[in-house]
């Protein structure tokens, strides 16, 4: 284990209140996310302010975080829904979403879920993205079997690779061997589908090509052959929209921030416009950069373990785990952990492995600089980005909590389930 980390402990941000009392008034018990709404409502407003006069175009990526609280929070900021199932459909129905503020990408939509999101409201969702030349006909046939016209988009794949965008390989999708999306040089046999399917209207074009941009230069490269492809599909197929999907980027480190996610938009527009292509709606998919920053996984210390033959070896051992927040397993990623509690302002720190409970090696947070003691709780910033979405039961292990906090005050919250739930219910199968 590396030596004594030289950092203070970073400390929550003051605009956090104080969420160990947040978690205390809702009951929510340990591990539990805390989100601040206010901040995610602020953050969506100014992305929604980066169209000026043209609205409608923010599709929140609900995937990112779909707590209903925040879903709720962001629609009445403007902001309407990318989802990636049928299950994140409904959910955006149930939170009033309008039908006609709602995109649907996956690249194995089932029946059923094309059913729902062709058969919702008036004429269905605002677009359908087909990610494959095959699913066109499905498409037809669904729509064609509920009496109405769907409208699709076609998600093409710009064919960028991870490396020209500078990303972690696991959240870039736009480079030629992903299973997403179309491949641009298919382009014609996609719209000779389109064209011999009757129930079927092209309305876009989408893309997302990954996630974690820090600069807009990779994003605005993405856009560009976006735009390119649909000067050649105008050609013979009127188009409403371009999609140039989220992947707006946070930073975890809290030392080098990215680009705020309105100036993605900004640059966007200015790309489409430089190309002729803006008489088109522009759509955006964002869902980390509205959310990540304004939750905190909060966790209470378990105990401390430190080898006696080594000293330096020692670990935080917290009662939350890869199953609860499974970023740093699956992407290498790194939250900040700062001490909750009596910890003093600059106390004294050393370096600490902090380890959940899982029987996992891969369940560890990484090392921090964290005091010895004076505190028995911790809190993950940044943690409101695909957390909960992602936290499974592995190991038998309930899920987390959620605190929703607006104004200063519990607005909602969902305690963590019971030990016993899990026992119960796997008993019975
Ligand atoms: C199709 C699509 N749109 C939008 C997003 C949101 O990406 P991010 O959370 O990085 O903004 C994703 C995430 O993977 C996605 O797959």
């Amino acid at each position: 284990m590396a030596g004594p980390l030289a950092s203070p402990a970073p400390r929550l941000a003051p605009r956090w209140f104080d969420v160990l009392r947040a978690l205390e008034e809702a009951g929510a018990g340990t591990p539990s996310y805390v989100y601040d709404l206010d901040a995610m409502q602020r953050d969506a407003s100014a992305v929604v302010a980066a169209f000026g006069d043209r609205p409608g175009n923010v599709f929140y990526a609900v995937k990112a975080n779909s707590a209903g609280s925040i879903v709720r929070a962001l629609a009445a900021r403007g902001c309407g829904a990318d989802v990636v199932s049928g299950a994140e459909l409904l959910l955006a129905l149930r939170c009033g979403v309008d039908p006609e503020s709602i995109v649907y990408s996956g690249v194995a939509k089932a029946d059923e879920e094309l059913d729902a999101a062709i058969g919702c409201g008036d004429r269905g969702i605002r677009a359908v993205q087909a990610e494959s030349i095959e699913e066109i006909p499905r498409i037809d046939a669904r729509a064609r079997a509920a009496g109405r016209i769907a409208r699709v988009a076609l998600r093409i794949n710009p064919g960028v690779s991870f490396e020209e965008l500078g990303t972690h390989a696991h959240v870039a999708t736009g480079h030629d061997e992903a299973k997403f999306g179309i491949a641009k040089e298919d382009l014609r046999f996609a719209l000779a589908e389109v064209d011999a399917a009757k129930s079927v209207t092209l309305c876009g074009l989408s893309s997302h090509v990954g996630s974690q941009f820090f600069r807009v230069d990779p994003y605005v490269t993405a856009a560009r052959i976006l735009c390119g492809i649909a000067k050649e599909v105008r050609a013979s197929h009127p188009l409403e929209f371009l999609d140039t999907g989220g992947g707006f980027g946070v930073d975890y480190t809290g030392e080098s921030p990215a680009t705020p996610a309105d100036e993605f938009v900004r640059a966007a527009l200015d790309v489409m416009k430089r190309e002729g292509q803006d008489d088109l709606a522009l759509h955006v998919e964002p869902g980390r950069c509205l959310v990540a920053a304004h939750g905190v996984l909060v966790a209470r210390v378990i105990q401390r373990k430190q080898s006696r033959a080594r000293p330096e070896d020692r670990w935080l051992l917290i009662d939350a785990g890869m199953n609860d927040l499974i970023r740093p397993a699956l992407y290498q990623a790194k939250h900040r952990v700062v001490p909750l509690g009596t910890t003093q302002a600059g106390a004294s720190t050393e370096a600490w492995r902090v380890v959940g409970p899982v029987c996992e090696s891969a369940d560890d947070f990484g090392e921090h600089a964290l005091p010895g003691g004076g505190f028995d709780h911790v809190a993950l910033l940044d943690a409101g980005a695909y957390g909960y979405t992602m936290a499974s039961r592995y190991n038998g292990r309930a899920m987390p909590g959620e605190v929703f906090v607006s104004g200063g005050r519990v607005v909602a919250s969902l305690a963590r389930r019971p030990m016993a739930e899990w026992a119960n219910e796997r008993a019975l199968s």
